[in-house]
Parts: structure tokens; C-alpha cells; sequence
């Protein structure tokens, strides 16, 4: 009876997430959230068929493991029978099921031990599937649990061909960075605080991702990791496919100086230095650096350029650190909160530079803040809960920063 209830208004959640919205990729990944707390699973995703190569990509996935790069051909895989047969399958045992290859949440942080995977059938065809893996109680899914997945499947694919999706199969990513199981821990009086949890992603390059999550689960801590500027207590870090798990200092120093450039909530800039002093003194540091004026231009600060910080607003402050990240022709741009300390319009000036320079700069941007709002921007969100990866999320079409409200 008590399972009736929370089966009954898992149904009711998701009707009202698919029937009044304004962004259907919202409530897709907002439907799918429901199924996988509703049958107290790891892990879950959706995926969509690309007509035009025959594979199937992940565009939300749920859970500790990254698979956003992962495709699976249609017919293969259980999410490839599913698409192509258009016919629900429950796996008891994905370790002895034959049909289960393995590919799929399978290598990093989660192994697949059980899963109900459904079509996503409107009027005319199979358009991909959905899938949940593993009860956290270990015990298989049942009958019941799969009638659910079903009736969210129908209503998601009812909606999909009501309002229309359009699936922006984006080329397969070249991997900047990737952390595996990564964990890290602080001293905390006699013992450790575990801050992350085992974490897995992976960074592309020339991608904008955001990081959502609450105060304190990590994010920081994540960044950090990411910039060189804490270390891993275990796991791994890959920097362009190599291990940069334990630096050395001359590696570190290197890396730090020439590769990433670092914004954060607070300018800090040297304040008996103008704009382009701020800039010039980090583009010395450098071998190939932007020229400063160029940087300068580029943040809109070219009127502003021998002006001194205290002579500045905190947005345009914020535009001198952008411009001073930049001016080392970074391949990665670590943002740790950068439009925390300002009001909405002066966020939007900030987060205007930020998207041009992932649009004309060919940078990799990954950007912690808590407004979910700015999250539209990027083309993956990663949510992190509690020291783990919670969701990721593709954005098909994320929008302008001048689009943004709040
Ligand atoms: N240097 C440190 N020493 C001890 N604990 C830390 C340190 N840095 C962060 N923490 C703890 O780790 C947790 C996550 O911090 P952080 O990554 O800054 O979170 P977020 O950026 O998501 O708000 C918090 O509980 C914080 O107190
Ligand atoms: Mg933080």
C-alpha cells in the first residue's frame, strides 16, 4: 500500500513536470530524478537515438559515473535492444546477462548489477529509452517498478512529440581533464573529514560546464583539484590523457602558470596597480601570453584600462580578473562563484565575457556557482551532491547570458 502511494504520486509528479513546462529538457531530467528516487536507485539515464549514425547517446544521466561521451550502437547494449525492439527488459544479473555488454555504467564508480530499461515510444517510433540501474537496497526490480518506468516513458515521449525536441547530437569530445574515483580528505581532530566521496568526470575541451550544489558538498574542494591548487588524497587526475595525479613542484608550477586561468568570487587584485598593470604583471609570467590591451578589449574594460581598482565597480573589478585569466591564453578557465558578490545586471556584463570567451577563444570554462539560473548557459551541468556527482545533464541549447533572469 505504502509502495501504491509513492508509485501514485511519482505518476502525479512527473504529469505535472511534463505537462507544464516551459523547457522539456527540464523535465525530462527533473521526470527522470523522480524515477530514480522514487525506486531508491544509483543510477539512471535517458537516452536518443541519432538517425543519422544509428547510436544512441546519453542526454541526462543520474548517478556517480560520467558516461556523457559514452554512445552505444543501436541493437547492441540493453539500451540498443530496447530502442530497436521497442520492448521493456528487467536484468536480474547484468554480470551473467549475455545481453548486457558491459559498455555502460560499467567502468567508473558504478557497476551495473540490476536495471529496468523502457522504451521512449510515441505515435511513429522508438526514439531512444530509459534506463535505471541498481536498487540501493540491493533487491531486483519488480513488475510494478517497471509499469512505472513504463508510464513515465509514455508520457515523456507523449510530451517529446507534442512539444517537440530538438536533439542536438553533439561530435564525441576530446578529453581535457578526467578524474577518477577521486577522493579527497581533511584532517578533522583526531581523524579525516571525507569532502569528496570518490568522484568521476570528465572535462572536453572547448566545453562550458557548470557545477551546481549546495554549500559545503564539494564543489571548491573538486575545483581546486581540477587548477592544481589541492591534491588528491586518492583516485586519479588526467590532464590531456596524462597522469597529473602527483605533480611534481616544477610541473605543478608550470601547469598552474601557463594552463589554467583562475577567477574567483573576490578580484584580488593588487590594488597599487591600474587595470593594465593588473593584467601586464601575470601576461610577464608567461611565454606566449595575449597582448594585455587585447585582453583588456576583450572584458570591455579599453576606457576603464588605467584606471585603479578602487576606481572601478565590483563587476568591473571582476572583468580586470577575467581579462588577467585570459591574457595567459589558458586552455582551462576555472570559475569558482565568480558573480557571487555582484547584483544581476553586473553578473550578466561578467557572464557575457565568459561566454564569449568559450565561444571565440576555443577556452574550456568550468564554472561553480549556486544559481541554478546560470546552469542555462552551459553545455553540461554537473550537479554535485554531498562529496559525489549527482546528474549531469547535456544542454541542447543553451541559452545567451543577455537571456538569464533572476
Ligand atoms: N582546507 C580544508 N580543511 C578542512 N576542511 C575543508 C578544507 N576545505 C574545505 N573543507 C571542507 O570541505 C567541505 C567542502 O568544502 P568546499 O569544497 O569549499 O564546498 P563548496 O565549494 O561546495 O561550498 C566543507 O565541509 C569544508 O568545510
Ligand atoms: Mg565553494
Amino acid at each position: 500500500m505504502a509502495e501504491e502511494k509513492r508509485f501514485a504520486k511519482a505518476t502525479w509528479q512527473i504529469m505535472e513536470q511534463l505537462l507544464d513546462v516551459e523547457n522539456l529538457e527540464d523535465a525530462l531530467s527533473g521526470s527522470l530524478e523522480i524515477i530514480v528516487n522514487t525506486l531508491n536507485s544509483e543510477a539512471g539515464a535517458i537516452w536518443f537515438l541519432d538517425e543519422k549514425t544509428d547510436r544512441l547517446s546519453p542526454l541526462f544521466h543520474i548517478g556517480p559515473a560520467d558516461i556523457s561521451n559514452i554512445t552505444v550502437e543501436n541493437g547492441l547494449g540493453l539500451e540498443g535492444i530496447v530502442t530497436k525492439t521497442g520492448k521493456s527488459v528487467i536484468v536480474e544479473d547484468a554480470a551473467n546477462d549475455p545481453r548486457f555488454d558491459g559498455t555502460v555504467f560499467d567502468d567508473n564508480g558504478l557497476t551495473t548489477k540490476t536495471m529496468i530499461c523502457v522504451p521512449l515510444n510515441n505515435l511513429h517510433n522508438v526514439i531512444g529509452c530509459v534506463q535505471i540501474v541498481n536498487k540501493k537496497d540491493g533487491t531486483l526490480y519488480d513488475k510494478d517498478e517497471l509499469s512505472l518506468c513504463e508510464h513515465m516513458a509514455s508520457l515523456a515521449a507523449i510530451t517529446i512529440d507534442e512539444k517537440g525536441l530538438i536533439v542536438d547530437f553533439k561530435e564525441k569530445k576530446e578529453v581535457l581533464a578526467e578524474l577518477t574515483d577521486v577522493i579527497k580528505e581533511f584532517p578533522s581532530g583526531d581523524g579525516v573529514s571525507r569532502v569528496l566521496k570518490g568522484i568521476n568526470l570528465e572535462i572536453y575541451k572547448n566545453e562550458f560546464v557548470v557545477v551546481l550544489g549546495e554549500s559545503g558538498c564539494g564543489k571548491s574542494t573538486m575545483m581546486n583539484i581540477v587548477g592544481g591548487m589541492d591534491f588528491l588524497t586518492d583516485g586519479k587526475l588526467f590532464i590531456e590523457g596524462r597522469d597529473f595525479s602527483h605533480p611534481s613542484d616544477k610541473e605543478l608550477t608550470e601547469y598552474r602558470r601557463k594552463y589554467v586561468g583562475f577567477i574567483f568570487q573576490s578580484y584580488n587584485l593588487m590594488p597599487n596597480l591600474t587595470a593594465i598593470e593588473n593584467v601586464r604583471f601575470i601576461a610577464e609570467l608567461v611565454s606566449d601570453p595575449m597582448k594585455p590591451e587585447d585582453a583588456i578589449a576583450k572584458v570591455g574594460l579599453k576606457d576603464k584600462a588605467n584606471n585603479y581598482p578602487s576606481q572601478m565597480s565590483g563587476g568591473q573589478q571582476q572583468r580586470v580578473s577575467i581579462a588577467r585569466a585570459i591574457v595567459k591564453n589558458p586552455k582551462l578557465i576555472l570559475a569558482d562563484e565568480p558573480t557571487a558578490a555582484l547584483d544581476y545586471a553586473t553578473s550578466i556584463e561578467v557572464l557575457k565575457v565568459i561566454e564569449d570567451i568559450v565561444k571565440n577563444n576555443g577556452t574550456t570554462v568550468m564554472m561553480v556557482t549556486h544559481n541554478p539560473e546560470i546552469a542555462r548557459m552551459a553545455d553540461r551541468v554537473v550537479k554535485v551532491r554531498n562529496g559525489k556527482i549527482a546528474s549531469i545533464k547535456k544542454n541542447m541549447h543553451p541559452v545567451h547570458a543577455e537571456e538569464l533572469v533572476w
